[in-house]
């Protein structure tokens, strides 16, 4: 395999844009937009604008015990559970202006086709086994359970209700056979084990493959927790995992088998393949059902048509870096991913999120209070890029008020509101440069330039960071010119000055596009241009089953606003907060807490 860097990509490069698929057992919070979805969204835009042809898709992970167990504390069925946070989880993606070309889920006739193509392949090449092992077993029931469905005392710290798969006091990770007195979780009765049949995946057999693809490579623009935990596991070996349950709710077992006619495919195995089945789907509804292979399938020498990244959180590492490559280098033909950046976890006011303490904020509550934009700045200033991150209040309002709407929407509104009424609402001629205007433009095209990079790099936050200070540095720069003074002696000099803040407000519209689409949407109409990516007209997520059309997108590129052009009115892009809302925000919070 050749030596892959992250170089300069040429515009034409195909990207993929992988984003872990939700399990759909509740609504989303702000943890899984901070790190997740908005990361994946803001890079998908750059890239977009950048000319790329992205691929952008997930969708909800409707099997496993999440939903299940849900679905019986609720006494209704997994597909009720599903259809109703499926539709919460699209109105989120709604409200923010998170964009994929396909938000589906695991439980469409393809994902299931799609899914038991890659077991029986797997199967044929024999990276699929079939071993007797040992499962959880409720005679009253009258059925196997889940690892954990099963409570018991643990062996290591004594914790009478120790799970099945975990203790939640101890954090040792379990298997069923190591609790004292097992038994459900559900009726208290008690748990045998029996033996039963299933299928594994060969990992020790596919170890030396992933380790070629580890090390051939220059993983250098990986994350260094992500790099170290993939290694880790791989220094301690692999071995075979089972890739099936006894289970009702899941993807049947593609085998002519009675015994596997009550078991499923585990929820892991399949989600994982959505990735790749939902391009599939999203070729298929374009009319073009071969297009899904312009991003996945390798050409004869082994290389990549596209770049695949995957947005997730750490506790989905090993299932990107090591599981599904397996998966892929075993079924063979298929890209694996280029980057993982995987995001650590966002706490609430100095503490854990919990939603069994419901110690989290969910984003149905909070999108009907904040436009989505202050949301969008905040959760990327914030981001648990690299290390644990902390939302608090006070934070929230301080922030929102002094850079969103103090640093960057005062610039804009007092140059527009200024232009638009002393200069017949037109962008004022400049006259000759002065150093201190050259100067700032030079700020503006390095920070263009550096913007770019750590954009590529998935480096968001600091991508934000860079573009508020040249918003400062405008605010400085008018601070010292005094343009709306200057204007009383001197016109034209006022308006030189004014052409340049314009300059740079329209860069700025391009630079903060993918963090805030709605105001630099806004922003391009006051400028006085046509057309923009239609971010603000909602794209109704449900309408579209889940299908969400992607616009044509700003272009990433310095552009001049000429002398001349017409502006439009301009309005004020962001609201300023009560400085209240901080206090009154955090008693609610308090308030709803569970102990
Ligand atoms: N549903 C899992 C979770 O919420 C994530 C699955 S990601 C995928 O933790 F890889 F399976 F797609
Ligand atoms: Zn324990």
């Amino acid at each position: 395999m050749a030596e892959e860097k992250n170089q300069e990509l040429s515009e034409s490069q195909r990207i993929l844009v992988s984003v872990a698929w939700p399990y759909v057992n509740g609504p989303f919070h702000a943890g899984h937009i901070s790190g997740v979805y908005l990361p994946a969204d803001i890079f998908a835009r750059f890239q977009r604008a950048k000319g790329r042809d992205v691929l952008m898709v997930s969708g909800s992970d409707c099997h496993g015990t999440p939903i299940t167990i849900r679905a019986e504390q609720e006494g209704v069925t997994p597909l009720d559970i599903v259809e109703r946070y499926h539709t919460s989880i699209l109105g989120t993606l709604d409200a923010l202006g998170i964009e994929f070309d396909l938000f589906t889920k695991t439980l469409t006739d393809n994902h299931y086709a799609v899914t038991q193509d890659i077991f029986l392949k797997l199967l044929e090449k024999d990276f699929i086994y079939k071993e007797v092992m040992t499962g959880s077993y409720s005679e009253t029931q009258g059925r196997f359970l889940p690892d954990r469905y099963v409570e018991g005392t643990c062996p290591f710290c004594s914790n009478p209700k120790a799970r099945g798969d975990q203790c939640d006091n101890c954090g040792n990770q379990l298997d069923p056979v190591q609790l004292g007195n097992p038994h459900s979780k559900e009726d208290g009765s008690p748990v045998t084990f029996r033996e039963t049949e299933h299928f594994f995946l060969d990992l020790g057999k596919l170890q030396p493959a992933l380790e070629e693809w580890i090390n051939s490579r220059d993983r250098s623009y990986w994350r260094d927790n992500t790099i170290a935990y993939t290694k880790n596991w791989l220094e301690r070996g692999l071995h075979g995992r089972a890739i099936t349950r006894d289970l009702e709710w899941g993807v049947p077992v593609p085998v002519d088998n009675p015994a596997f006619k009550d078991k499923r495919i585990y929820v892991w195995f399949d989600a994982v393949i959505g990735y790749l089945s939902a391009s599939i789907e999203w070729a298929k509804r374009t009319g073009q059902p071969d297009a899904w292979k312009h991003w996945w399938s390798l050409d004869e020498s082994g290389q990549s048509p596209a770049r695949s990244y995957y947005f997730l959180a750490k506790d989905n590492i090993t299932f990107h870096t090591i599981i599904w490559p397996a998966m892929l280098l075993g079924y063979g033909g298929l890209a694996l991913p280029y980057d993982v950046p995987a995001a650590e976890f966002l706490n609430l006011e100095g503490e854990k999120m919990s939603t069994s303490q419901n110690w989290a904020l969910w984003m149905p509550d909070i999108q009907e209070r904040y436009q989505p934009d202050q949301l969008r700045y905040y959760l990327t200033a914030i981001a648990p890029e690299t290390r644990d991150s902390n939302w608090t209040w006070a934070d929230f309002v301080s922030r929102i008020n002094n850079e969103l709407v103090g640093t960057y929407g005062n610039l804009v509104n007092r140059v527009l509101t200024n232009v638009y009424k002393n200069y017949d609402g037109q962008v004022p001629a400049p006259g000759e440069l002065d150093e201190s205007s050259k100067a700032l433009l030079v700020t503006r095209d390095e920070t263009f330039a550096r913007i770019s990079e750590m954009l590529e790099g998935v480096h968001l936050r600091d991508a934000l960071k860079e573009a508020l200070s040249l918003a400062s540095a405008a605010n400085k720069y008018l601070d010292e010119k005094a343009p709306w003074k200057v204007i009383k002696t001197d016109r034209e000099a006022a308006g030189t000055t004014f052409w340049v803040a314009l300059q740079v407000i329209n860069t700025l519209k391009v630079l903060t596009y993918p963090f805030l689409p709605f105001a630099a949407e806004k922003l391009h109409s006051y400028l006085g241009f046509e057309g923009g990516d239609g971010t603000t007209e909602s794209y109704s997520g449900q309408e579209k089953q889940g299908v969400i059309a992607v616009r044509p997108t700003a272009k990433w590129a310095i552009e001049e606003v000429p002398a001349g052009q017409a502006l439009r009115q301009p309005q004020i892009l962001f609201n300023k907060l009560d400085e209240k809302v901080a206090e009154e925000e955090k008693e609610r919070l308090l308030a709803s807490r569970k102990s």
